[in-house]
């Protein structure tokens, strides 16, 4: 029996979906202004023909987002448009440019930007807060790894771990937020705090913009599914509602999540379509995921536009990693951290596991596929990963 379980989305609703917030023009904002940012170049886009002839599938395409201005995570793309749009607030100013705002932005007092984080989120905010010349200070949860702590501190934050948990951690920098002044930007929302995090999600829109040009250059590849991995949910809620603009209704979407940190399948399990914490420990080595709350501005938008919502062992992710950086053929090798690799792992289990029969068949999952993952990070904990990949722990299934 499989460790995986699964429940098809019995609230979805696209034609209620509310797109006002992940749309074009968003998605236009955020990539023009990336565009304008020193070191900027499109993450890469890969076709892995061999590995999908091997799993009988048409076509797989990984987004690399490990390239993403030298961070090795998707996740500066949220901070620094967060970031931007505020201290261009400051100025009574549009967001035009990198180079306008930070000429004009010299002329303020140094703003002090908070935030609670796995650890890309941080790594994130630490970079955009150093481009920008501003301060950073920055709390971990309990358990993070030293290597996470220090390419924080290296990017110029004030950085420490807690000893509470990721949902504890995100209420204590809350609290000395106000108490100090800081500014938190949160990638996650919750009850009148809304607006940061949405501005974060639509920093997270330039991987889809760059997507769209870049399946150009793959004629006749559509995609049919995309497999998105899930904390609280704001990429996730980002990505897949930014994809019904233009990927087309028939598109499937699937959400997966660490069994131990799956408050998006549970919130998908309930009768009324509410949300739904995980909670205890969030114990697993997909770090970013290890979210029990979700945001709920994204679960708005996952709930009416996701097909299924996947809860999975580490094992997945584990697999994921090691078949990304061991490629068949001339498939491009892909470096891919706990976070980042969950979604092949999980395409690989689906097109190989019996168990998975029944949900690769409710999927449409067959030899007419093509299927979109993003690799959201590459090895941002390099000893575990080469636990992953030289040791193999967490073997199969
Ligand atoms: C590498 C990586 N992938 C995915 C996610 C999930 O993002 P979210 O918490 O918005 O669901 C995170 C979150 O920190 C992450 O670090």
């Amino acid at each position: 029996m499989t460790s995986i379980y699964w429940e098809m989305n019995k609230h979805k609703n696209s034609r209620v979906f509310y797109q006002s917030m992940v749309n074009k023009e968003e998605m236009d904002k955020s990539l023009s202004f990336h565009k304008s940012v020193p070191g900027y170049t499109p993450s890469p886009l890969s076709s892995l023909n061999s590995l999908a002839n091997y799993l009988n599938i048409q076509g797989i395409l990984v987004k690399d987002e490990s390239f993403r201005f030298n961070l090795n995570s998707f996740k500066a793309l949220g901070s620094s448009y967060a970031a931007a749009i505020l201290l261009a607030r400051e100025c009574r100013d549009e967001l035009k440019s990198f180079e306008v705002l930070k000429e004009k932005v010299k002329l303020l007092p140094l703003h002090t930007f908070a935030t609670a984080t796995d650890g890309n989120h941080g790594k994130g905010l630490a970079w955009a807060s150093k481009i920008f010349g501003q301060k950073s200070v920055v709390y971990m949860p309990v358990g993070s790894s030293d290597s996470r702590l220090n390419a924080i501190r290296e990017l110029g934050a004030e950085a420490y771990i807690t000893e509470y948990n990721y949902d504890d951690t995100v209420r204590l920098v809350s609290d000395l937020s106000r108490k100090y002044g800081w500014t938190l930007v949160q990638d996650t929302a919750w009850e009148n705090y809304t607006e940061i995090p949405t501005l974060i999600m639509q920093g997270y829109l330039t991987i889809l913009a760059e997507i769209k040009e870049q399946l150009k250059e793959f004629q006749n590849k559509g995609i049919t599914h995309v497999i998105l991995q899930g904390g609280v949910g704001s990429f996730a809620g980002a990505i897949a509602g930014g994809l019904q603009c233009f990927a087309g209704t028939s598109l499937k979407t699937i959400v997966v999540e660490p069994t131990k940190a799956d408050c998006l399948y549970q919130s998908a399990c309930s009768k009324d379509g509410l949300i739904r914490n995980a909670s205890g420990d969030l114990s697993t080595m997909m770090a970013g995921l290890s979210c029990g709350e979700p945001n709920p501005v994204s679960w708005d938008i996952l709930k009416d536009v996701v097909d299924c919502f996947v809860s999975c062992p580490d094992e997945v992710t584990a697999r994921g990693m090691r078949v990304l950086g061991n490629p068949l053929g001339k498939d491009t090798r892909i470096i891919s951290g706990e976070s980042g690799a969950v979604p092949l792992g999980l395409l690989f289990e689906l097109c190989t596991n019996n168990d998975l029969l029944q949900l690769k068949n409710s999927l449409e999952l067959d030899s007419s596929s093509s299927v979109l993952v993003i690799n959201t990070e590459g090895n941002t904990d390099p000893v575990n990963y080469r636990k992953v990949c030289w040791n193999g722990i967490y073997p199969n299934i």
